[in-house]
């Protein structure tokens, strides 16, 4: 029932991926934005987990998850973001 509420409202389970890996490919630019230049070993590893990232969402993409709605994609931005300060909190 819940997932066919979800489908009506456009959210697929292939747009709600390749959003979610949308804000991961962000959240990953942050952090890299953030660590010293001299830390190549982090950096490179921040690089791979981002490639990583951003591959999962093209092929979401790719496969049907386009055009994520903008009253969703709004909703995933603040969820993303209160799970994001919850767990740098922790
Ligand atoms: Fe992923």
């Amino acid at each position: 029932m819940l997932r066919v509420k979800r489908v009506k409202r456009g959210l697929t389970p292939l747009r709600v991926v390749a959003a979610t890996e949308e804000r991961v490919v962000k959240h990953l630019q942050d952090h890299l934005e953030q660590l010293p230049e001299q830390d190549e070993r982090s950096r490179k590893v921040l690089q791979q987990m981002l490639e990583d990232e951003r591959q999962h969402g093209d092929v979401a993409a790719a496969a049907g998850g386009k055009d994520f709605p903008a009253v969703g994609k709004g909703s995933m931005g603040a969820l993303s973001q209160l799970m994001t300060e919850s767990t740098s909190r922790l």
